[in-house]
């Protein structure tokens, strides 16, 4: 999902700092102080890849003792989802235009409870699969933040994504559990369809689902 910069979202993105720290906007002070920007002690959850947001503010509004942080690499998506929690006063969701490349500067060892990656770029060429958010590089980055028994709980409807992730998870030291080729086979009450969940599904795709634990006894 790659938009054209729109001048007028940098303008009414503004709007909304209560809830999102815009591009070039100071992150520098969160890692370690995400309590104290939520105003509250409580498990901290991060989407990487919001898109619009509708995934994060409907989990965000059914689950209001968990602060959230969403971080997505375009202004120009991540506008709506400001939009979004303003619109809903989610007081337990904090968005932050960001590059997860850079996930350990935002966070702490060990701050992090859970990471939902949802229907992220599948990235398909060889010589682009360091960004894929599923890579050994990301699950390193991922692993150094997440508590010990902290999750990533991935979604796709892109199998070739899918299977490598799986695939890499494993030969990382990841536990992987819940793991489906057909999420939507299950029924699940609580699975909150994203945008492009909504759209692919209804295409006919199937969804792909696993949650992950860190390695244990990592470094
Ligand atoms: C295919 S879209 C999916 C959007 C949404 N999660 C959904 O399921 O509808 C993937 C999103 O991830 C964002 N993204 C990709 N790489 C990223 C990164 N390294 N850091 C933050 N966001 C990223 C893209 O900008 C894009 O909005």
């Amino acid at each position: 999902m790659r938009l054209r910069r729109k001048p007028w979202i940098d303008a009414a993105i503004l709007d909304y700092a209560d809830f999102v720290t815009p591009l070039g906007g100071d992150w520098s002070k969160c890692a370690g102080a995400w309590a104290e920007t939520f105003g509250r002690t409580a498990p901290l959850h991060v989407e990487i890849g919001v898109g619009k947001g509708d995934f994060l503010t409907e989990l965000a509004a059914r689950h209001p003792e968990v602060n959230y942080v969403g971080l997505e690499a375009q202004q120009g998506v991540l506008y709506f989802a400001a939009r979004k929690a303003a619109a809903r006063a989610l007081s337990n969701v904090r968005l932050l235009v960001f590059d997860a490349v850079h996930l350990t500067e935002l966070f702490t060892p060990g701050e992090v409870d859970r990471i939902y990656l949802n229907f992220s770029d599948p990235w398909p060429k060889a010589r682009h699969a360091k960004r894929r958010l599923t890579s050994e590089l990301f699950l390193a980055r991922y692993a150094a933040v997440l508590r010990e028994d902290g999750e990533i709980h991935f979604k796709t409807d892109n199998m070739g994504l899918f299977d490598y992730s799986l695939e890499t998870m494993e030969r990382e030291g990841w536990q992987l559990s819940r793991v489906t080729h057909d999420l939507h086979a299950l029924g699940e009450a609580d699975n909150i369809m994203t945008e492009y969940e909504r759209k692919f599904s209804a295409r006919g795709a199937k969804i792909g689902r696993v949650v992950a634990r860190p390695p244990v006894g990592r470094a």
